[in-house]
């Protein structure tokens, strides 16, 4: 099975930003781990800061692999242009975030994209994503 692991804006600066909420790991690091964990699967990793590079690249895998792990950052909370190439491919996406955002601010308690997603996990730190990979598999 192929699936991407996709992240969006400022997700690059894992380990370095906010630790307190996002923690002290690098996502270079822990999908060394996942690779290492899920021997069997073809796991891709994609980060950019921007909307469209993201939209672009859903383009790129959405009718062909077999999932996304999509953590969109901010975008998240502002993007219809990303929730509509949600809809638009076959692949199935699970939308992921680090924190809790229903224990943070009332802006991110609105996401334009769980509604176009497979579902959604949360707060459960980078285990967040694992949660996403079984769930696909
Ligand atoms: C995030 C939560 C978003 O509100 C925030 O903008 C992020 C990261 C998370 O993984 O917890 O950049 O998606």
């Amino acid at each position: 099975k192929k699936i991407l692991i996709m992240n969006g804006p400022n997700l690059n600066l894992l380990g370095v930003r906010e630790k307190s909420i996002y923690g002290d790991q690098s996502f270079e690091g822990y999908f060394e781990t996942l690779k290492a964990k899920y021997e069997s699967l073809d796991l891709y990793y994609f980060q950019s800061n921007t909307e469209g590079i993201l939209i672009d690249k859903l383009h790129e895998v959405g009718f062909d692999f077999d999932g996304v792990v999509l953590n969109a950052g901010a975008y998240t909370h502002t993007s219809v242009a990303l929730a509509d190439a949600i809809a638009a491919i076959n692949t199935p996406v699970v939308e992921v975030h680090i924190s809790n955002v229903h224990q943070r601010e009332t802006f991110r308690h609105h996401s334009y994209l769980s509604k176009n997603c497979k579902g959604v996990i949360l707060g459960f730190g980078l285990d967040s994503y694992r949660l996403a990979i079984e769930s696909l598999i």
